[in-house]
């Protein structure tokens, strides 16, 4: 690592550029297509203005909350990211030693690249298990069970990837995943439709694969085959949010995948107010375009009750290992709770829309600040 010591998120994201080869890059960082959504993630958060509030008591402050059972020291957890050794050597097992190092919880993924259970045997803090359903249900059904059995506190299934972006970025570096790197979990099987070729001539419609994508009644049916909670991620539209509750949903999480599937859809800050309000006591959860703490108290202002960061932790994981990844957590645990304190927040049940500044930005449909309700706080 440079002997310069990074002070916030961007400059991890520096330093990891520096030692990845521009092939690795362009997997790890790019959105799909023109990048659009990929850039909306963040800007979306820098037209949210936050409205300080000052000498408030903060005695007793703390960012402590309870999800699905898990105890959490702050809303902060780390996404699921496939194939870690592209980062690092160690991959997600630095990145487990480093969650439990922080006290925060991993969403491991279904493409990691060491074992679950080699995961599980690594963590001292709660693991969550992000499932990419595989085309025969007892496929599924031995990765649900092996999940439970390593201790797994959550299932987390991605629903937004059932096809992969058009990842033109990825696709002009010429990145291809190295032969020592695998999806172990798998035993060499492939998802149902990753990756599709479509031959010259030929239509995506003629493709067997795509008549076996999965639909709601999957999600049932894993609700149905599991005593853990499950939670939908990639949740952008509120009619999505009403199916994946009446479809058994324990709480979902508000992502576009880090823009990195379908360009063009709204930054998951843009999607979250709609999607909370169609979830009434369901938690959300939001990923994508995190790099501030301002950005997690804007983004549990409009109703997440936590957040989780993507391509941060891959920063800090190939900068600097597992120090990398817990000094990223640390940073931005420490900026959250310092923009908590500046508005006035002693707990996250007191973070709502009025630590917003009125009129933010462009389909921010939202009370804040100036409204009666937060002048009456
Ligand atoms: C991802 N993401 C992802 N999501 C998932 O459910 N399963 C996975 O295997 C992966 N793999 C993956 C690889 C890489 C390289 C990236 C960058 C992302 C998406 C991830 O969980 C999360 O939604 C986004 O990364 C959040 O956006 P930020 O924090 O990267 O802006
Ligand atoms: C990705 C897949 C693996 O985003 O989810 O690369």
């Amino acid at each position: 690592m440079s002997h310069e010591t990074p002070t916030c998120l961007a400059d991890y994201e520096t330093l990891a550029q520096q030692v990845l080869s521009p092939q690795t890059w362009a997997y790890l960082q790019s959105g799909a297509a023109d990048q659009l959504t990929f850039v909306r993630n963040q800007q979306a958060f820098t037209d949210i203005r936050l409205c300080p509030r000052h000498l408030q008591n903060m005695q007793g402050g703390n960012t402590a909350l309870d999800l699905f059972g898990t105890k959490l020291d702050y809303p902060i957890l780390i996404a699921p990211v496939a194939y870690q050794k592209l980062a690092h050597p160690d991959g997600e097992q630095a990145c487990a030693l480093a969650a439990s190092a922080m006290r925060a919880t991993m969403v491991v993924s279904t493409l990691s690249s060491t074992t679950l259970e080699d995961i599980a045997n690594t963590a001292s803090s709660p693991l969550w298990f992000q499932l990419y359903l595989q085309t025969e249900q007892a496929d599924s059904l031995a990765l649900i069970r092996r999940a439970e059995e390593a201790g797994y506190r959550a299932l987390v299934i991605t629903v937004d990837a059932a096809l992969n972006g058009c990842r033109n970025a990825e696709q002009r570096a010429g990145f291809v995943l190295p032969d020592h790197i695998s999806a172990v979990n798998l035993d060499g099987r492939k998802l149902p439709a990753h990756g599709l070729s479509v031959p010259a001539g030929a239509s995506l419609f003629q493709n067997p694969a795509l008549a076996r994508l999965h639909d709601w009644s999957d999600i049932e049916w894993v609700v149905a085959h599991t005593r853990l909670p499950v939670l939908i991620k990639g949740i952008l539209a509120p009619q999505d949010a009403r199916r994946a509750i009446q479809a058994g949903a324990a709480g979902m999480i508000v992502s576009n995948h880090g823009g990195r599937v379908l360009d063009t859809v709204p930054a998951s800050i843009e999607a979250l107010p709609a999607v909370v309000e169609a979830a009434g006591t369901t938690p959300v959860l939001l990923d994508g375009g995190i790099r501030r703490g301002t950005d997690v108290l804007k983004a549990l202002a409009l109703g997440a009750r936590a957040v989780m960061l993507g391509r941060p932790i891959i920063h800090g994981l190939a900068a600097n290992g597992p120090s990398g990844v817990a000094h990223v957590m640390h940073i931005l645990r420490t900026e959250f709770e310092m923009a908590m304190v500046q508005c006035g927040c002693r707990s996250v049940s007191d973070i709502d829309a009025s630590v917003l500044w009125p009129a933010g930005g462009p389909g921010l449909n939202r009370t804040s600040c100036a409204t009666d309700a937060a002048h009456s706080k």
